[in-house]
């Protein structure tokens, strides 16, 4: 059973300057919702209600948007404004927070390591928030967490990206051994090699499941030649033991840690809201 689900949120988010520069990137708003929340009901759709965060310097804005706020609860309550809170107090009520800081931002393994003491020693759900994905039935989530019930190993979930973008992921190669459902036995994995060196365009995206023994490989994991330890170097030693499953989801998704897929998921969330108002 999944419980708790783990949101690495300590990120500079550079491509996003100056904006970032004050805001955490993962508060920014795709219409009116700050992306981390879209995470968090994700997270929730899927019967999880252990949110961990991983925050760092500049970051308390997340802790006061998953808080109750009486000055501006009891200012509204009564009115007819008091509806734009509702779906936020909802998940507040639902969930329970925990946070801990990551000191020096040294990559995504390194904040996924940081947040064991959160975790603890159990399989557990890692969500990127800036990528956003839109599904039709189930979140990514819920469908990453049917293939651990059916595996109970790693899970990672994947999309085909376009050749000239591999250098931007880790890319899987793997074994279909699942054409129904689109899941793959990874047998090796490799992080943002360059279009020339890359076995195929599977990428990994910001959606995961992850057995406890990833906390020891990562401990070992040494950095890479920036200095950041990378959560793909951990996944491939899993691989090599058979330990990890790719799935190729079902849905769209939008990296919102860039300007120009930010816009995208901007003008997909509002024609959706135009075509449903
Ligand atoms: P990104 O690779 O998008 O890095 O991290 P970033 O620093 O946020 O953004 P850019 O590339 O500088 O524009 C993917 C996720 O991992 C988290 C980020 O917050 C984001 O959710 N992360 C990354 C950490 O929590 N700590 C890190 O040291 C690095």
């Amino acid at each position: 059973m999944i419980r708790k689900c783990l949101f690495p949120a300590a990120g500079y988010g550079t491509r996003f300057l100056p904006a970032t520069k004050a805001v955490p990137k993962e508060m920014l708003p795709i219409l009116s919702k700050p992306l981390l929340q879209y995470g968090v009901e994700e997270a929730l759709s899927a019967g999880i209600t252990n949110m961990a965060i991983v925050t760092g310097r500049g970051k308390r804005a997340i802790e006061d948007h998953f808080d109750n706020a009486f000055e501006l609860e009891s200012q509204l309550s009564g009115t007819s404004q008091e509806d734009y809170l509702k779906e936020i107090k909802e998940i507040i009520t639902k969930s329970t927070f925990t946070y801990v800081r990551q000191k020096q931002m040294l990559g995504l393994g390194h904040a996924i390591l940081t947040g064991e003491p959160l975790i603890g020693d159990e399989p557990f759900a890692v969500l990127l928030a800036d990528d956003l994905c839109d599904c039709a039935d189930d979140g990514v989530i819920s469908q990453i967490i049917e293939i651990y019930n059916q595996y109970q190993c790693s899970v990672v979930a994947i999309e085909e990206v376009p050749m000239h973008k591999t250098k931007q992921y880790g890319i899987i190669t793997g074994n279909l051994i699942d054409n129904s459902s689109n899941t793959y036995q990874v047998t090796d994995m490799v992080e943002k090699p360059e279009e020339q060196n890359a076995p195929n365009n599977m990428a990994i995206i910001g959606r995961y499941i992850l057995t406890p023994d990833i906390f020891e490989i990562l401990k070992n994991i040494k950095p890479d030649k920036d200095g950041e330890i990378q959560i793909t170097n951990a996944l491939k030693i899993q691989a090599k033991r058979g330990k990890v499953i790719a799935y190729k989801f079902k849905g769209k998704r939008f990296d919102c840690g860039s300007v120009k897929g930010y816009l995208e998921a901007t003008n997909h969330f509002a024609n959706n809201l135009s075509i449903n108002s």
